[in-house]
């Protein structure tokens, strides 16, 4: 067709991002009733969110534009910064869309340890920019080496690591920082299930951003909700560029503000949770240390292979060779609920022992 030209070229360098598989199309491709699937694929909370958020969202004025300015205070005293700095978006993809346009384009780079979550290479390829990859398993030697490097516009870390489950620890985080001019991108996804967060840093410099979602812990993925905790001058940037309400909607603002109200809840969620990983840890001996709701697990068979006869028996795990350098052998399962995990370490043991 005549008007693919017109197409810009860097499209002819990207994939569609990979989703974990959701429970209709497994339902309709092996004709299992979906109340069957446990849903292990895409790192949700199963506990979902406050109840108090269902009575917000019910209330909210579906006929009115988002106001924003309660939501980014309820962040501001949950995270302990000035309103000022927080941004907004929707989902922490938002935020990162948005932000990734205030500092690449073509002729910059971005750096990023794989294997990683994949979104931070889609953007900055539809940026116009260029993705630097260092393996993670190389070491943070490797990774230094391209931090000089003048063309470096963002550099992505992500602690916890999607898909791996490690952290990056507070020495290795602000080395990194102060050993580039680059905007640095703490990705605090799985924050609240692991030890400790970053985000205090950001006090202390003025290229660090620390990225945080209500779609994990909060469990609200449906909704669409993420912030991030920037230095103001970024922020009054981040504003300019984002787009018309920063993406968000009266119901995503509404949940957002009741979820904040009750932390405890969310807070006990992730008790259960961390018990759990715990608990599947101490069986599944192929599986890495892991500080996010998830186990990064190396399967003697493929992972495409492993995955598809788990996805027959209903259980919807990630096959990880969708992460650029995770290889052929790796799944990702989230921590689910005790009965949720029963199933899949049923179809683990079964498949995998
Ligand atoms: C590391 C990481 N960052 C960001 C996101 C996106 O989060 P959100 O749902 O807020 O867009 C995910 C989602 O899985 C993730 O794993």
């Amino acid at each position: 067709m005549e008007r693919y030209s017109k197409l810009r070229a860097v499209l002819a360098d990207l994939k569609p991002y990979v989703a974990g598989k959701g429970i209709e199309e497994i339902s309709r491709r092996y004709g299992i009733p979906p109340e069957r699937i446990v849903k292990l694929g895409s790192n949700e909370n199963p506990y979902g969110p406050s109840p108090e958020v269902k009575k917000a969202i019910a209330q909210a004025p579906l006929n009115l534009y988002p106001e924003t300015d309660s939501l980014i205070r309820s962040i501001a005293s949950y995270t302990g910064f000035h309103e000022d700095q927080v941004l907004v978006g929707s989902g922490m993809d938002g935020v990162i869309d948005t932000l990734s346009r205030l500092f690449l384009e073509s002729g910059v780079r971005s750096l990023i340890p794989t294997p990683t979550f994949s979104f931070y290479e889609i953007v900055t390829i539809l940026c116009g920019a260029e993705p630097l990859f260092v393996k993670r398993s190389h070491g943070l030697s490797h990774l230094r080496e391209h931090l000089s490097d003048e063309k470096l516009g963002m550099v992505f870390i992500c602690s916890p690591n999607n898909p791996t489950g490690e952290v990056m620890g507070e020495d290795e985080i602000r080395s990194i920082v102060e050993s580039t001019d680059a905007i640095v991108f703490l990705d605090e996804a799985y924050v609240e299930f692991a030890e400790r967060s970053m985000i205090d840093l950001v006090n202390e410099y003025d290229n660090l951003v620390v990225g945080r979602t209500m779609s994990k812990a909060f469990g609200l993925a449906g909704i669409r909700l993420g912030y991030a905790i920037a230095p103001s001058w970024i922020a009054e940037e981040y504003r300019k560029a984002a787009p018309p309400f920063f993406g968000l909607t009266t119901t995503s603002v509404a949940a957002g503000i009741a979820a904040l109200s009750d932390v405890e809840y969310m807070l006990r969620s992730v008790d259960l949770i961390k018990a759990e990983r715990e608990r599947m840890l101490s069986e599944i001996v192929e599986a890495s240390p892991s500080w996010g709701n998830f186990l990064y697990i190396e399967t003697a068979e493929r992972s495409d292979v492993i995955t598809e006869r788990m996805l027959r028996r209903g259980v919807i795990v990630r096959d990880c060779r969708s992460f650029r350098d995770a290889g052929d052998h790796h799944i990702r399962v989230t921590v689910g609920t005790p009965e949720q995990n029963v199933r899949f370490l049923e179809a683990y043991r079964e498949l995998c022992l």
